[in-house]
């Protein structure tokens, strides 16, 4: 599996505290079956506003980089490491232009929304990116606080131009019961386009289970093509293909309480 949502670089977000949780970090998703990593320190859009403070918090980032680069040659030589960032959308049109602000330098952008809520006019600021010539992929939409109300939203803004990225641990109800309807609903209406781990270098990992329970429920094909071939693509700067809708949708509950 390729996960390109996680926070494994030391001391520049609310991920790895130091290198010793990025080791934490490699070793979990390691073992639950990722080889390759796209990692993701958080970042706000309104920094490409004012350069200097970009230049500086960029610089810290490639520090981080460096001693992650290290610990995975040195001790994960088998697990492909590339970088990106999840910038948040806390202006209408950020500056997507040096590629360490995109998916491992493709044309591929993780994006999410402020305050776990989306905002108004958030198709326009996923056309803003497009329109730059970069592709948006927007990160666990099932999170959002106001998003049942607004779920005909996907759809608008994958008409923009974007693609839907859904936290493995929202279909095991790691958030909650409103994202674990809501990520389930998005796989059963076909809408989503990868999962990813979101995972935070400390804590339970959802990978390996979901992929348990989502095999479970019917999904073989959907999560091979959710963890694998979309994200392969993705790094290989190409579109995903698309996911079919999930026909059983979410496990009864008795099922979900199995140690599986
Ligand atoms: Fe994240």
């Amino acid at each position: 599996m390729l996960d390109f949502h996680n926070h494994l670089m030391p001391a520049v977000d609310d991920g790895a505290v130091d290198i010793d949780e990025s080791r934490v970090g490699f070793e979990m998703l390691r073992s639950q079956g990722v080889r390759e990593i796209i990692t993701t320190p958080h970042l706000r859009g309104s920094l490409t506003d004012r350069p200097r403070e970009l230049k500086g918090f960029l610089t810290a980032l490639d520090e981080a980089w460096g001693l992650l680069e290290a610990l995975a040659d040195s001790e994960f030589p088998d697990i492909r490491i590339e970088r990106g960032v999840e910038l948040m959308l806390d202006i209408p049109r950020p500056n997507l232009d040096d590629p360490r602000l995109r998916l491992a330098g493709t044309s591929y952008a993780l994006v999410e929304f402020p305050f776990m809520a989306v905002p108004p006019h958030s198709t326009l600021a996923i056309r803003n990116i497009t329109e730059s010539g970069w592709v948006p992929v927007i990160a666990h939409p099932e999170r959002y606080a106001n998003m049942p109300e607004n779920y005909d939203l996907v759809n608008d803004w994958r008409d923009a131009g974007a693609f839907i990225q859904v936290n493995s641990g929202s279909l095991l109800g790691y958030y909650g019961a409103g994202p674990r309807r809501l990520a389930w609903a998005l796989l059963q209406t076909g809408s989503a386009d990868y999962l990813s781990s979101d995972y935070h270098s400390r804590g339970k990992c959802a990978v390996a289970q979901c992929a348990d329970v989502l095999k479970g429920a019917g999904g073989v094909v959907q999560h091979r093509a959710l963890t694998v071939t979309n994200p392969r693509r993705l790094l290989a700067n190409q579109s995903p293909i698309p996911v079919p809708p999930l026909e059983s949708g979410e496990p009864p509950l008795w099922k979900r309480m199995l140690p599986w």
